[in-house]
């Protein structure tokens, strides 16, 4: 009878002295290559192009057209954004199709006679849209680093568009959503409102926009900035006193350039420089928390997330004061990421107490002059990657749809500063860096990134989500590199942002417990709750020690699917 007491007692001493291994939960595991996008259908068409010998940059260029058709939310041709790419050889590069302010466009031109923000005028409308960038970005890319032709790439969202496909529940529910906007901000109705009320299921065609794509697959950027679709969108502009031109079109270029790269421990973390404010954000917050203990602090704890809110303020600080187009503007890119510049900003870091953001000024460097957007990652079986992030930024943009080409209009002139102080449907607010100027592009906080370790691609990140892009891409890293998560888990975890101003914590649901946000208000943080989940969907790869890849897409908060093989 000892004897089986003394058994019991040992096994109850090793079963509770050894930690119980809890299952992880992983996203898709393949082998070689991996598309992680908004839509199943469009990561679809993405491995369709590798598995004919196309590369992760001719994958992309695919999956942004599909996007375009099977997600048109967020997916476009009618708006712009980023695309890092790091190459099997460790060449890295960075292009900028975000859209330009029309060369009309004036410093005040959302303002009223007293200088008011005229409300709306910048989101919905035919004046909300700055000169398209996506299609001149992904010829671009093609050119630049395409393996397969042209036709190739356009085609599958041709035949999406053409052929039709079914809705999920939670699109029809956007489109109904949307749909009286949509009346409001078009004379001419769109084919889109055929249907009083979308349900999942439901089989929908574009067919002008496949047409539109037709012209793009058979001219190039022909097919959109000159002929048929320009006419079609300037005639738009006109009926809704829009203010792009023929010649805005015929002058929009993207760019490409230099990519924003830094270290965070063993990590090299490259990212998109401005015009987007992504990579810098991303970066000065990443190096304003390295010298903690994150890890032994643990995810959510409140340690955490006081340091975390306190980086984000003071970096969210400095966004609104230097960061805007670097084509019309000196933006101290290397100022702001010095190790003196950073400690120099966190050294005003409290561990027992909130600074108030009416205390936290942008920073002071010596001779300076003065839910709607959609991410995907890709790998290739060469090892290329490549991360994109593209908006119409509003969902559906400016609700307008250029009729005959079938295809909406971005509002992204919202993102520039319309006049000091006052916020964007972010809540971020600018200064005089990203005030309105012709030709000028508007600041983003879009954050494709790719992560190398030992010299090999390890992560592949980005998200829609406004502001909430930075705070969301940088508590994705943190997850897996401090947190020992998996790919999906890191995804999947709710997160917390928070921007300098308003100042407060905006938790997802979920996220914290009501003992661990007592302890926070305690020492000074202030709350907002978010209705809905309102977070972005990061779709990611992760390639794991053992040389899969891992890749999650963000099923909790959207239909976004991972496919690899
Ligand atoms: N339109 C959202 C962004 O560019 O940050």
């Amino acid at each position: 009878m000892k004897g089986l007491y003394l058994i019991l007692f040992a096994y109850l001493f090793f079963a509770c002295s050894k930690p119980v291994d809890q299952p992880r939960l992983n996203g898709v595991i393949s082998d070689s290559a991996m598309v992680v996008s908004a839509h199943p259908l469009a990561s679809e068409v993405g491995v369709s192009i590798m598995k004919k010998g196309g590369n992760a940059i001719d994958a992309a260029i695919a999956t942004q057209l599909a996007l375009s058709v099977v997600f048109p939310a967020a997916g476009n041709i009618g708006g712009g954004g980023f695309m890092v790419i790091r190459l099997k050889n460790g060449v890295t590069a960075t292009l900028d199709f975000r859209e330009k302010a029309p060369a009309a466009a004036t410093t005040n031109m959302y303002l009223d006679e007293k200088d008011e923000v005229i409300p709306d005028l910048s989101l919905k409308g035919h004046l909300a849209s700055g000169v398209p960038g996506s299609v001149d970005g992904m010829i671009e890319a093609h050119k630049k680093y395409g393996t397969l032709p042209w036709k190739d790439l356009v085609q599958p969202a041709i035949d999406l568009a053409k052929n039709g496909f079914t809705l999920t529940e939670r699109e029809a529910s956007w489109f109904n959503q949307a749909k009286e906007s949509i009346e409001k901000y078009n004379s001419v109705k769109p084919t889109f409102l055929i249907k009083e009320k979308w349900n999942g299921g439901d089989s929908i065609q574009w067919l002008a926009m496949a047409q539109t794509l037709e012209l793009i697959r058979d001219n190039g950027r022909a097919g959109f900035y000159e002929g048929k679709t320009a006419d079609n969108l300037i005639a738009e502009m006109k009926r809704g006193k829009g203010i792009i031109t023929h010649e805005d079109l015929k002058n929009y270029h993207s760019t490409w350039r230099e990519p924003l790269i830094a270290n965070y421990k063993d990590y090299k973390i490259i990212s998109m420089p401005p015009s987007s404010s992504g990579g810098i954000c991303l970066l000065q917050l990443l190096k304003s928390v390295e010298p903690y203990p994150l890890k032994e602090w643990g995810f959510h704890s409140v340690k955490a997330i006081h340091l975390m809110t306190e980086a984000e303020r003071r970096v969210f600080a400095d966004r609104a004061k230097f960061l805007g187009d670097p084509d019309f503007f000196k933006v101290p890119v290397a100022e702001m990421l010095s190790e003196a510049y950073i400690k120099n900003r966190m050294s005003t870091f409290n561990p027992d107490k909130a600074t108030p953001s009416a205390e936290v000024k942008s920073g002071n460097i010596p001779d300076y002059e003065s839910e709607e957007t959609t991410h995907f990652s890709i790998i290739d079986p060469q090892g290329n990657a490549v991360a994109v992030t593209t908006t119409l930024n509003g969902w559906f943009g400016s609700f307008v749809v250029v009729d005959g080409s079938g295809f909406f209009m971005n509002n992204e002139m919202d993102d520039f500063s319309m006049k000091p102080g006052v916020p964007n449907m972010y809540g971020a607010i600018g200064g005089s860096a990203n005030k309105i100027e012709p030709n000028k592009r508007m600041l983003s906080a879009m954050s494709p990134t790719i992560i190398e370790k030992d010299g090999k691609v390890f992560m592949v990140v980005g998200t829609p989500g406004g502001t909430k892009i930075i705070t969301g891409v940088f508590q994705t890293i943190l997850n897996v590199v401090e947190f020992d998560m998996t790919m999906q888990e890191a995804v999947n975890a709710k997160r917390l942002h928070s921007q300098w101003l308003p100042d407060a914590i905006l938790p997802e649901k979920g996220s914290l417990t009501e003992k661990d946000s007592t302890t926070l208000a305690g020492i000074g943080h202030k709350f907002t709750y978010i209705k809905g989940t309102g977070f972005g969907r990061v779709d990611a790869i992760l390639v794991r020690k053992d040389g899969k890849l891992e890749g999650a897409g963000d099923y909790t908060r959207g239909d976004d699917r991972a496919i690899g093989y």
